[in-house]
């Protein structure tokens, strides 16, 4: 049977990722669509062949229905808002009760981080490390309490429904020049430091923390994409066995948090270079459930499935270490422009 071209939705176009995204997805491969709230992007989009359809993701009914008349939903917005997921999860699901998949399973395609596996302590378990290999029993280890973590749950529960198909990519810190915006997972450890003028280090500071470049990330999806549209009704690959790591690299929480703290103390942005160390037990009162991912928490993990489907996967890039310099000048961009 020869299937027509996939349509596939892609939410969050215009922020890190998404912009970063555009000039890896297939216009031969895919029919693309966006919903987007700035008026002055439509233009650009349709030039770049994607139809666009200006609207706000606090829509869910326009979310629903969009997501009803596509075979894909890439979501790259609102990982934390699980109202968000499910009004697309509701219009995959429409679709296929009113039998207008023509044969394609829909696929949501969700874009999570490495904080969904950390424990709220911080605190390592030695010598562990997960694989997103299927078989791994890695939904077991997804946290119950992270924001984040709540709609992984939610979607891989829907996929082992199997009436669509559910993927989830986790990404370790993303790091890199994106056309539209910095990365915010750098911009966050400093804009803290900044307000406290100190860096702070949960613990010894010994986990370790996973980290993708932009490109890379985005490459891995457009593989992934190309995966879904190529074999449409999958039968593996959906719920607890649809998840994904992405990542090229990991560093320990104390290197990056030094390396920071050393170049704001040149700048005398912070009162020392050493780092101050938070109990375990203070981040969640502290710094509430993204605590730790502010300060990278400890989740080192195996991206195999990312090696089997990329070719050369982990060439090409620049380091975290070579992006930092350029990560940090964009928060300090960023403040100057908003005052
Ligand atoms: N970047 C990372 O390090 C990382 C790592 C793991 C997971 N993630 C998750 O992946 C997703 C994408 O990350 P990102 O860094 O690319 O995020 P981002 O730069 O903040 O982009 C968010 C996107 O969502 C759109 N958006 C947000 N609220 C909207 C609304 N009410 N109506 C319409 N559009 C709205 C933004 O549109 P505007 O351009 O109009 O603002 C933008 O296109 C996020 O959910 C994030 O939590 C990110």
């Amino acid at each position: 049977m020869s299937l027509r071209k996939p349509r596939l939705l892609v939410l969050g176009i215009t922020g890190y990722v998404g912009s970063s995204l555009l000039p890896y997805l297939s216009r031969d491969a895919f029919e693309i669509l966006t919903i987007h709230r700035s008026p002055y992007t439509s233009n650009l989009l349709q030039s770049a062949g994607i139809h666009s359809i200006l609207g706000d993701f606090t829509d869910l009914e326009l979310i629903e229905k969009t997501s009803s008349e596509v075979d894909i939903v890439l979501l790259l917005a609102k990982a934390e808002v699980i109202e968000f997921a499910q009004a697309v999860g509701r219009g995959l699901m429409k679709r296929v009760r009113d039998g207008k998949t023509g044969g394609r399973k829909p696929c949501v395609i969700r874009l999570s981080g490495a904080e969904s596996f950390v424990r709220e302590s911080g605190v390592r378990a030695e010598g562990e490390r997960l694989s997103d290999l299927p078989g791994s029993k890695l939904a077991d280890r997804i946290s119950w309490n992270h924001p984040m973590a709540l709609t992984d749950r939610m979607l891989i529960q829907t996929g082992s429904l199997s009436l669509i198909t559910t993927k989830i990519v986790f990404a370790g810190l993303v790091y890199g020049r994106s056309p539209s915006r910095i990365g915010y997972q750098v911009a966050s450890i400093v804009n803290l430091a900044l307000a406290r003028r100190c860096v702070e280090m949960i613990s010894d500071g010994t986990g370790r923390w996973p980290s993708i470049h932009v490109q890379s990330l985005c490459k891995f999806l457009s593989h992934l994409l190309i995966d879904v549209a190529n074999n449409p009704n999958q039968a593996n690959g959906s719920g607890s066995e649809g998840l994904y790591f992405a990542s090229t690299s990991e560093h320990e929480q104390k290197e990056l948090l030094e390396a920071i703290a050393s170049k704001l103390h040149l700048q005398n942005l912070v009162d020392s270079p050493n780092l101050k160390v938070v109990a375990p037990n203070h981040v969640l009162p502290l710094f509430g459930r993204r605590g730790s991912l502010v300060f990278g928490g400890d989740a080192p993990f195996e991206p195999a499935r990312a090696r089997l489907l990329v070719p050369d996967w982990e060439k090409g890039t620049a380091s975290l270490w070579d992006s930092l310099p350029m990560e940090m000048a964009g928060v300090f961009g960023v403040r100057q422009r908003g005052r």
